[in-house]
């Protein structure tokens, strides 16, 4: 069963149509995008190639981290949930401020033990039903915010064992260990840069910071 080809495919259009809307997406949008649900109804056209091979050396100058975020196949999940909190789509999107975004792939979003949106102590305040209703969105939108923040360093260039803030506020840094990225504390892996653009980078990550 080539399952995972059949599914990563249409995904990636959704989260290209996503990237076109730029509209916070209700909950219950999120949670399909861990699912890998698609609408039969999705339309079945390409905007623009996969950007399918990691950046190489080069810079490109005009171009900033928002324009390519979404096309990184294997990050689409994480991608999709920048866009759905606007303190993070809107630094991203602009290019007076740099930022490193370090991108869980797909397969660390689907496998988190507990998704962003969720926190036991809201289940423990507000039991099954936390996520309901519009304050239970307004918990899981803010649950979903730190888990984002929590992967954006707001500087690029990022050098090896500066110890910085995560827009979430949580200190962090990265050394490399025998030609490996890792970040620390954590030991988690950098698994490739997928994008150097004019306001940051975008780091591919084999874990999660949360
Ligand atoms: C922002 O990133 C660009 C591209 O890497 C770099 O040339 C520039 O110096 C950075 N600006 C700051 C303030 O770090």
């Amino acid at each position: 069963m080539k399952r995972g080809a059949l599914i990563s495919y249409p995904t990636a259009i959704v989260c290209l149509a996503f990237a076109a809307s730029a509209e916070p997406r209700p909950l219950s949008e999120i949670v399909k995008s861990f699912h890998f649900h698609i609408s039969p109804q999705t339309p079945f056209h390409l905007p623009a190639p996969f950007k399918m091979a990691p950046a190489d050396e080069s810079v490109s100058t005009d171009v900033i981290i928002s324009d390519v975020i979404g096309k990184t196949q294997s990050i689409a999940i994480f991608s999709g949930l920048t866009r759905d909190i606007d303190p993070v789509s809107g630094r991203l999107d602009d290019a007076s401020k740099n930022a490193t975004v370090l991108a869980p792939d797909n397969g660390v979003m689907r496998e988190l033990k507990r998704k962003p949106w969720e926190d036991p102590e809201d289940y423990s305040a507000f039991g099954a039903e936390a996520y309901q209703g519009p304050d239970g969105e307004d918990r899981a939108h803010k649950n979903l915010r730190r888990f984002v923040e929590r992967h954006v360093v707001p500087e690029s260039p990022w050098e090896e064992g500066k110890k910085v803030k995560t827009l979430d506020g949580n200190e962090i840094w990265w050394e490399d260990k025998d030609g490996q990225k890792k970040i620390q504390p954590g030991d988690v892996e950098v698994k490739s840069i997928a994008d150097k653009v004019s306001n940051g980078e975008v780091w591919v990550i084999g874990g999660s910071l949360a």
